[in-house]
Protein backbone atom coordinates (compact mmCIF):
# COMPACT_ATOMS: atom_id res chain seq x y z
CA UNK A 1 0.00 0.00 0.00
CA UNK A 2 1.64 3.66 -0.98
CA UNK A 3 1.63 5.75 1.52
CA UNK A 4 4.13 8.20 -0.32
CA UNK A 5 2.94 11.43 -2.65
CA UNK A 6 1.75 9.37 -5.87
CA UNK A 7 4.21 10.65 -8.88
CA UNK A 8 3.48 8.34 -12.03
CA UNK A 9 6.52 6.58 -13.64
CA UNK A 10 7.94 7.60 -16.52
CA UNK A 11 6.56 4.87 -18.72
CA UNK A 12 3.01 5.57 -16.99
CA UNK A 13 3.70 9.41 -17.75
CA UNK A 14 4.45 8.63 -21.65
CA UNK A 15 1.88 5.97 -21.85
CA UNK A 16 -1.04 8.61 -20.46
CA UNK A 17 0.64 11.03 -22.63
CA UNK A 18 0.50 9.40 -25.66
CA UNK A 19 -3.26 8.35 -25.25
CA UNK A 20 -4.75 11.30 -23.54
CA UNK A 21 -1.83 13.93 -24.10
CA UNK A 22 -1.20 17.28 -21.42
CA UNK A 23 -2.16 18.40 -18.96
CA UNK A 24 -3.79 15.04 -17.75
CA UNK A 25 -4.03 14.87 -14.09
CA UNK A 26 -3.69 10.98 -13.00
CA UNK A 27 -5.22 9.49 -10.06
CA UNK A 28 -3.48 6.56 -8.60
CA UNK A 29 -6.63 4.31 -6.95
CA UNK A 30 -4.59 2.66 -4.56
CA UNK A 31 -3.23 5.89 -2.65
CA UNK A 32 -7.01 6.58 -2.36
CA UNK A 33 -7.96 3.57 -1.26
CA UNK A 34 -4.74 3.44 1.34
CA UNK A 35 -6.33 6.77 2.60
CA UNK A 36 -9.56 5.78 3.23
CA UNK A 37 -8.15 2.22 5.35
CA UNK A 38 -5.80 5.64 7.49
CA UNK A 39 -9.04 7.46 8.55
CA UNK A 40 -10.28 4.46 9.45
CA UNK A 41 -7.77 2.63 11.28
CA UNK A 42 -7.39 6.21 13.22
CA UNK A 43 -11.14 7.17 13.97
CA UNK A 44 -12.36 3.29 14.24
CA UNK A 45 -15.29 2.10 13.20
CA UNK A 46 -17.22 4.26 15.44
CA UNK A 47 -16.80 6.88 12.91
CA UNK A 48 -18.87 7.66 10.08
CA UNK A 49 -16.75 9.23 7.41
CA UNK A 50 -19.03 11.98 4.83
CA UNK A 51 -16.83 12.61 1.82
CA UNK A 52 -16.84 16.70 1.28
CA UNK A 53 -17.48 15.99 -2.10
CA UNK A 54 -16.60 19.82 -3.15
CA UNK A 55 -12.38 18.75 -3.10
CA UNK A 56 -13.15 16.21 -6.56
CA UNK A 57 -16.08 15.23 -7.76
CA UNK A 58 -14.77 12.95 -10.36
CA UNK A 59 -17.34 10.53 -10.37
CA UNK A 60 -14.16 8.07 -11.16
CA UNK A 61 -12.79 8.69 -7.82
CA UNK A 62 -16.71 9.07 -5.95
CA UNK A 63 -17.17 5.11 -6.84
CA UNK A 64 -13.65 4.38 -5.73
CA UNK A 65 -14.16 5.91 -2.33
CA UNK A 66 -18.18 4.57 -2.61
CA UNK A 67 -16.97 1.08 -2.67
CA UNK A 68 -14.21 1.07 -0.71
CA UNK A 69 -16.53 1.66 2.41
CA UNK A 70 -17.18 5.84 2.72
CA UNK A 71 -20.61 6.38 4.45
CA UNK A 72 -21.73 9.37 3.05
CA UNK A 73 -21.57 12.60 1.42
CA UNK A 74 -21.63 16.12 2.42
CA UNK A 75 -22.90 18.62 -0.41
CA UNK A 76 -22.20 22.35 -0.42
CA UNK A 77 -25.09 23.09 -3.56
CA UNK A 78 -28.23 20.90 -5.07
CA UNK A 79 -26.27 19.73 -7.93
CA UNK A 80 -23.57 17.81 -5.84
CA UNK A 81 -26.67 15.94 -4.13
CA UNK A 82 -27.67 15.34 -7.37
CA UNK A 83 -24.49 14.07 -8.58
CA UNK A 84 -23.96 11.60 -5.01
CA UNK A 85 -27.85 10.35 -5.67
CA UNK A 86 -26.64 9.63 -9.05
CA UNK A 87 -23.73 7.46 -7.77
CA UNK A 88 -25.92 5.60 -5.96
CA UNK A 89 -25.88 7.35 -2.74
CA UNK A 90 -29.40 7.01 -0.53
CA UNK A 91 -30.82 10.38 0.58
CA UNK A 92 -30.15 9.48 4.24
CA UNK A 93 -26.20 9.12 3.35
CA UNK A 94 -26.08 12.95 2.25
CA UNK A 95 -25.95 15.99 4.62
CA UNK A 96 -25.96 19.58 2.93
CA UNK A 97 -23.98 22.44 4.30
CA UNK A 98 -24.45 24.83 2.18
CA UNK A 99 -23.89 28.56 2.89
CA UNK A 100 -26.07 31.78 2.20
CA UNK A 101 -28.77 29.20 0.25
CA UNK A 102 -31.57 31.11 -1.31
CA UNK A 103 -35.27 30.30 0.46
CA UNK A 104 -35.45 28.71 -3.09
CA UNK A 105 -32.59 26.56 -2.77
CA UNK A 106 -33.64 25.50 0.99
CA UNK A 107 -36.84 23.97 -0.70
CA UNK A 108 -34.91 22.40 -3.48
CA UNK A 109 -32.81 20.41 -0.37
CA UNK A 110 -36.46 19.79 1.53
CA UNK A 111 -37.00 18.17 -1.84
CA UNK A 112 -34.10 16.38 -1.83
CA UNK A 113 -34.76 14.91 1.63
CA UNK A 114 -31.48 15.05 2.35
CA UNK A 115 -30.18 16.85 6.11
CA UNK A 116 -29.90 20.24 5.98
CA UNK A 117 -26.73 21.34 7.96
CA UNK A 118 -27.94 24.86 8.56
CA UNK A 119 -24.88 27.55 9.60
CA UNK A 120 -27.06 30.92 9.68
CA UNK A 121 -29.62 32.05 11.90
CA UNK A 122 -31.56 33.54 8.56
CA UNK A 123 -31.65 30.42 7.17
CA UNK A 124 -32.49 28.50 10.19
CA UNK A 125 -35.34 31.07 10.58
CA UNK A 126 -36.49 30.99 6.87
CA UNK A 127 -36.32 26.55 7.08
CA UNK A 128 -38.58 26.74 10.24
CA UNK A 129 -41.17 29.19 8.77
CA UNK A 130 -41.29 26.52 5.63
CA UNK A 131 -40.79 22.83 6.94
CA UNK A 132 -41.69 23.18 10.70
CA UNK A 133 -41.78 20.22 12.74
CA UNK A 134 -38.70 18.71 10.49
CA UNK A 135 -35.47 17.47 11.89
CA UNK A 136 -31.75 19.47 10.89
CA UNK A 137 -28.20 19.93 11.79
CA UNK A 138 -26.61 22.91 12.85
CA UNK A 139 -23.14 24.13 11.68
CA UNK A 140 -21.30 26.05 14.69
CA UNK A 141 -18.80 28.35 14.44
CA UNK A 142 -16.91 27.43 17.65
CA UNK A 143 -15.01 30.98 18.02
CA UNK A 144 -12.05 30.06 16.38
CA UNK A 145 -10.38 28.31 13.09
CA UNK A 146 -7.64 26.67 12.00
CA UNK A 147 -6.15 26.10 8.13
CA UNK A 148 -3.16 26.24 5.97
CA UNK A 149 -3.57 30.01 4.82
CA UNK A 150 -5.79 32.46 6.07
CA UNK A 151 -7.98 32.33 3.56
CA UNK A 152 -9.11 28.63 4.60
CA UNK A 153 -10.15 28.91 7.99
CA UNK A 154 -13.54 28.80 8.37
CA UNK A 155 -14.49 29.10 11.40
CA UNK A 156 -13.67 32.32 13.98
CA UNK A 157 -14.83 36.22 14.41
CA UNK A 158 -14.61 37.53 10.84
CA UNK A 159 -15.62 34.70 8.58
CA UNK A 160 -18.97 34.01 7.14
CA UNK A 161 -19.67 30.07 8.24
CA UNK A 162 -21.60 28.84 10.93
CA UNK A 163 -23.57 29.72 14.09
CA UNK A 164 -21.68 32.09 16.65
CA UNK A 165 -22.05 31.25 20.50
CA UNK A 166 -23.96 34.96 20.69
CA UNK A 167 -26.40 33.61 17.98
CA UNK A 168 -27.33 30.04 20.08
CA UNK A 169 -30.09 31.87 22.42
CA UNK A 170 -31.54 33.25 19.04
CA UNK A 171 -31.02 29.86 17.49
CA UNK A 172 -32.61 28.12 20.49
CA UNK A 173 -35.74 30.61 20.18
CA UNK A 174 -36.07 29.84 16.68
CA UNK A 175 -35.93 26.44 16.91
CA UNK A 176 -38.40 26.06 19.58
CA UNK A 177 -40.67 28.27 17.48
CA UNK A 178 -40.91 26.30 14.92
CA UNK A 179 -40.36 22.94 16.92
CA UNK A 180 -37.12 21.97 14.85
CA UNK A 181 -35.62 18.84 15.47
CA UNK A 182 -31.53 19.27 15.84
CA UNK A 183 -30.50 15.70 15.42
CA UNK A 184 -26.90 16.91 14.38
CA UNK A 185 -24.34 19.51 16.33
CA UNK A 186 -21.51 20.65 13.18
CA UNK A 187 -18.01 22.21 13.24
CA UNK A 188 -15.32 22.89 10.57
CA UNK A 189 -12.26 25.00 11.51
CA UNK A 190 -11.03 24.86 8.10
CA UNK A 191 -8.96 22.95 5.69
CA UNK A 192 -5.38 22.29 6.41
CA UNK A 193 -4.86 21.08 10.26
CA UNK A 194 -1.86 20.00 11.66
CA UNK A 195 -2.32 19.65 15.41
CA UNK A 196 -5.07 19.76 17.13
CA UNK A 197 -4.50 23.45 19.07
CA UNK A 198 -7.61 24.93 17.76
CA UNK A 199 -9.71 21.46 17.27
CA UNK A 200 -9.69 20.55 20.84
CA UNK A 201 -11.05 23.80 22.27
CA UNK A 202 -13.91 23.26 19.41
CA UNK A 203 -14.04 19.92 20.30
CA UNK A 204 -14.92 20.39 24.13
CA UNK A 205 -17.15 23.52 23.51
CA UNK A 206 -19.75 21.27 20.99
CA UNK A 207 -19.79 18.43 23.51
CA UNK A 208 -20.51 21.11 26.43
CA UNK A 209 -22.98 22.40 23.91
CA UNK A 210 -24.43 19.07 22.89
CA UNK A 211 -26.74 18.01 26.26
CA UNK A 212 -28.94 21.19 25.44
CA UNK A 213 -30.24 19.37 22.17
CA UNK A 214 -32.14 16.26 23.75
CA UNK A 215 -32.85 14.60 21.08
CA UNK A 216 -29.08 14.67 19.50
CA UNK A 217 -27.81 11.75 17.23
CA UNK A 218 -24.34 13.36 15.87
CA UNK A 219 -21.79 15.25 16.28
CA UNK A 220 -19.89 16.42 12.82
CA UNK A 221 -16.22 17.36 14.02
CA UNK A 222 -15.90 18.28 10.05
CA UNK A 223 -12.64 17.77 7.72
CA UNK A 224 -9.40 19.74 7.11
CA UNK A 225 -7.30 16.98 8.00
CA UNK A 226 -3.83 17.97 6.14
CA UNK A 227 -1.98 16.41 3.42
CA UNK A 228 1.47 16.64 2.13
CA UNK A 229 2.19 19.10 -0.06
CA UNK A 230 6.01 18.28 0.00
CA UNK A 231 7.42 14.61 -0.28
CA UNK A 232 9.27 15.60 2.74
CA UNK A 233 6.74 16.37 4.99
CA UNK A 234 5.78 13.63 8.01
CA UNK A 235 2.36 12.31 7.64
CA UNK A 236 -0.08 13.84 9.69
CA UNK A 237 -1.13 11.67 13.00
CA UNK A 238 -4.39 11.26 12.70
CA UNK A 239 -5.02 9.44 16.11
CA UNK A 240 -4.77 12.61 17.84
CA UNK A 241 -7.79 13.81 16.53
CA UNK A 242 -9.73 10.94 17.60
CA UNK A 243 -8.04 11.31 20.87
CA UNK A 244 -9.46 13.74 21.36
CA UNK A 245 -13.02 13.50 20.33
CA UNK A 246 -12.74 10.43 23.09
CA UNK A 247 -11.63 12.30 25.71
CA UNK A 248 -14.87 14.59 25.73
CA UNK A 249 -17.55 12.22 23.92
CA UNK A 250 -16.83 9.40 26.37
CA UNK A 251 -18.31 12.13 29.44
CA UNK A 252 -20.95 13.19 26.79
CA UNK A 253 -22.58 9.92 26.41
CA UNK A 254 -22.18 8.93 29.73
CA UNK A 255 -24.40 12.59 30.77
CA UNK A 256 -26.97 11.42 27.80
CA UNK A 257 -27.11 8.23 28.29
CA UNK A 258 -26.93 6.57 24.80
CA UNK A 259 -24.11 6.96 21.92
CA UNK A 260 -23.56 9.55 20.11
CA UNK A 261 -22.09 9.30 16.47
CA UNK A 262 -18.76 10.82 15.27
CA UNK A 263 -18.96 11.85 11.94
CA UNK A 264 -16.09 13.72 9.97
CA UNK A 265 -16.26 14.97 6.42
CA UNK A 266 -12.26 15.02 5.00
CA UNK A 267 -12.35 16.19 1.68
CA UNK A 268 -8.08 16.56 0.73
CA UNK A 269 -6.88 13.69 3.15
CA UNK A 270 -9.20 11.22 0.84
CA UNK A 271 -7.72 12.50 -2.66
CA UNK A 272 -5.37 15.26 -2.66
CA UNK A 273 -2.33 12.75 -2.31
CA UNK A 274 -3.50 10.34 -4.35
CA UNK A 275 -3.35 12.73 -7.79
CA UNK A 276 -0.99 14.48 -9.78
CA UNK A 277 -1.21 17.09 -12.92
CA UNK A 278 0.95 15.75 -15.99
CA UNK A 279 2.11 18.54 -18.07
CA UNK A 280 4.28 19.65 -20.67
CA UNK A 281 7.36 22.10 -20.80
CA UNK A 282 6.49 24.99 -23.67
CA UNK A 283 9.15 27.09 -23.06
CA UNK A 284 11.92 28.17 -20.98
CA UNK A 285 13.39 31.51 -20.31
CA UNK A 286 16.33 32.23 -18.54
CA UNK A 287 17.20 35.38 -16.85
CA UNK A 288 20.30 36.07 -14.72
CA UNK A 289 18.92 35.44 -11.63
CA UNK A 290 16.60 32.52 -12.20
CA UNK A 291 15.05 30.12 -14.35
CA UNK A 292 11.26 30.33 -16.10
CA UNK A 293 9.51 27.17 -17.10
CA UNK A 294 6.59 27.74 -19.01
CA UNK A 295 3.95 24.36 -19.05
CA UNK A 296 0.81 23.58 -20.90
CA UNK A 297 -1.50 23.88 -17.58
CA UNK A 298 -2.52 26.66 -15.77
CA UNK A 299 -3.89 28.49 -13.10
CA UNK A 300 -7.47 26.82 -14.73
CA UNK A 301 -6.28 23.76 -13.33
CA UNK A 302 -4.33 24.28 -10.40
CA UNK A 303 -5.37 27.72 -8.94
CA UNK A 304 -4.06 26.93 -5.07
CA UNK A 305 -0.80 28.82 -5.83
CA UNK A 306 -2.41 31.71 -7.20
CA UNK A 307 -5.17 31.67 -4.95
CA UNK A 308 -4.03 31.33 -1.53
CA UNK A 309 -0.02 31.38 -2.30
CA UNK A 310 -0.03 27.28 -2.12
CA UNK A 311 3.02 24.96 -2.45
CA UNK A 312 3.08 22.07 -4.70
CA UNK A 313 5.90 19.70 -5.36
CA UNK A 314 7.03 19.44 -8.89
CA UNK A 315 9.36 16.26 -10.04
CA UNK A 316 10.28 16.49 -13.86
CA UNK A 317 9.94 13.31 -15.67
CA UNK A 318 12.32 11.17 -15.80
CA UNK A 319 13.28 12.80 -13.18
CA UNK A 320 16.95 13.71 -13.23
CA UNK A 321 19.53 14.90 -10.88
CA UNK A 322 21.21 18.03 -9.78
CA UNK A 323 17.90 20.17 -9.18
CA UNK A 324 17.90 23.57 -9.20
CA UNK A 325 15.43 26.14 -8.47
CA UNK A 326 13.10 27.20 -11.05
CA UNK A 327 9.93 29.23 -11.30
CA UNK A 328 7.03 27.79 -13.17
CA UNK A 329 4.58 29.40 -15.18
CA UNK A 330 1.45 28.63 -16.95
CA UNK A 331 -0.09 29.35 -20.30
CA UNK A 332 -2.58 31.97 -19.39
CA UNK A 333 -3.20 35.31 -19.86
CA UNK A 334 -2.88 36.85 -16.54
CA UNK A 335 0.58 37.69 -14.38
CA UNK A 336 -0.53 35.47 -11.70
CA UNK A 337 -0.76 31.82 -13.33
CA UNK A 338 2.51 31.19 -11.39
CA UNK A 339 2.43 27.67 -10.51
CA UNK A 340 5.60 27.76 -7.96
CA UNK A 341 8.71 29.71 -7.64
CA UNK A 342 11.90 28.24 -6.47
CA UNK A 343 10.53 24.85 -7.43
CA UNK A 344 13.63 22.33 -7.11
CA UNK A 345 13.54 20.70 -10.43
CA UNK A 346 16.18 18.95 -12.86
CA UNK A 347 17.61 20.27 -15.79
CA UNK A 348 14.66 20.96 -18.24
CA UNK A 349 13.51 20.91 -21.77
CA UNK A 350 11.23 21.76 -24.00
CA UNK A 351 8.95 18.84 -24.74
CA UNK A 352 9.79 17.10 -21.21
CA UNK A 353 7.18 16.48 -18.47
CA UNK A 354 6.54 17.38 -15.39
CA UNK A 355 4.20 16.00 -12.28
CA UNK A 356 2.59 18.68 -10.02
CA UNK A 357 1.89 16.89 -6.98
CA UNK A 358 -0.78 16.70 -4.58
CA UNK A 359 -3.27 17.63 -6.98
CA UNK A 360 -6.33 15.85 -5.94
CA UNK A 361 -8.16 18.45 -4.19
CA UNK A 362 -9.33 21.67 -5.02
CA UNK A 363 -7.62 21.73 -8.56
CA UNK A 364 -10.02 19.69 -10.65
CA UNK A 365 -13.04 20.65 -8.98
CA UNK A 366 -11.84 24.32 -8.99
CA UNK A 367 -11.32 24.42 -12.76
CA UNK A 368 -11.99 27.11 -14.63
CA UNK A 369 -12.44 27.86 -18.34
CA UNK A 370 -10.92 31.17 -18.85
CA UNK A 371 -9.26 31.78 -21.89
CA UNK A 372 -11.45 29.27 -23.72
CA UNK A 373 -9.17 26.52 -22.64
CA UNK A 374 -10.39 23.24 -21.87
CA UNK A 375 -10.49 21.40 -18.56
CA UNK A 376 -7.68 18.85 -18.22
CA UNK A 377 -8.36 15.46 -19.09
CA UNK A 378 -8.28 13.27 -16.18
CA UNK A 379 -7.38 9.29 -15.84
CA UNK A 380 -7.35 6.53 -13.11
CA UNK A 381 -4.74 4.15 -12.65
CA UNK A 382 -5.30 0.54 -11.13
CA UNK A 383 -3.76 -2.75 -11.52
CA UNK A 384 -6.13 -3.11 -14.40
CA UNK A 385 -4.05 -0.28 -16.26
CA UNK A 386 -4.87 3.51 -17.35
CA UNK A 387 -8.99 4.40 -17.42
CA UNK A 388 -10.37 7.87 -18.89
CA UNK A 389 -12.49 9.07 -16.40
CA UNK A 390 -12.49 12.76 -17.99
CA UNK A 391 -12.13 13.61 -21.06
CA UNK A 392 -10.82 16.86 -22.36
CA UNK A 393 -13.05 19.15 -23.55
CA UNK A 394 -13.33 19.84 -27.55
CA UNK A 395 -14.32 22.94 -28.46
CA UNK A 396 -17.99 22.10 -29.47
CA UNK A 397 -18.28 20.82 -26.30
CA UNK A 398 -17.38 24.06 -24.60
CA UNK A 399 -19.37 25.76 -26.88
CA UNK A 400 -22.48 23.44 -25.97
CA UNK A 401 -21.50 23.09 -22.04
CA UNK A 402 -21.07 27.04 -21.72
CA UNK A 403 -24.91 27.01 -22.20
CA UNK A 404 -23.65 29.52 -25.21
CA UNK A 405 -27.05 30.47 -27.57
CA UNK A 406 -28.34 31.27 -31.11
CA UNK A 407 -26.41 30.63 -33.75
CA UNK A 408 -22.60 30.29 -34.54
C1 LIG B 1 -18.06 22.40 5.58
C2 LIG B 1 -16.85 21.73 5.06
N1 LIG B 1 -16.65 20.43 5.34
C3 LIG B 1 -15.59 19.77 4.88
C4 LIG B 1 -14.63 20.40 4.10
C5 LIG B 1 -13.47 19.60 3.61
O1 LIG B 1 -12.26 20.15 3.94
P1 LIG B 1 -10.93 19.39 3.54
O2 LIG B 1 -10.99 19.13 2.11
O3 LIG B 1 -9.84 20.31 3.94
O4 LIG B 1 -10.92 18.12 4.34
C6 LIG B 1 -14.80 21.75 3.79
C7 LIG B 1 -13.78 22.44 2.99
O5 LIG B 1 -13.41 23.55 3.23
C8 LIG B 1 -15.94 22.44 4.27
O6 LIG B 1 -16.13 23.72 4.01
Amino acid sequence: MPTSLYIPSKRLSEKVTRQYKTPTFITDSATVINRIKTLQKAFTKKTKIYYAIKANYNPAIIKLLQKNGIDGIDATSPFEIKLAKKLGFLAKKITFTGNNSSTEELRTIHHEKVLPNLGSLSELKRWGEIFPNTSLSLRINPGSGSGEFKQLITSGKHVKFGIRKTELATAKKIINRYNLNIIGLHFHLGSGLYNTKKFAPAVKMICTLAPTFKNLQFIDFGGGFGVRYHPGKKPLNLKQFFTVIKKHLDPLEKNMGRPIEIRIEPGKFLVAESTCLLTKITSIRKDKSITTVGVDTSLNHIIRPSLYGAYHHMVKIPHTLPLTKVNVVGNICESTDVLGTAIPLGKPQEGELVAILTAGAYCSSMSSLYNLRPYAAEVLVDKKGVRLSKKRFSFNQMITNLGITGDI
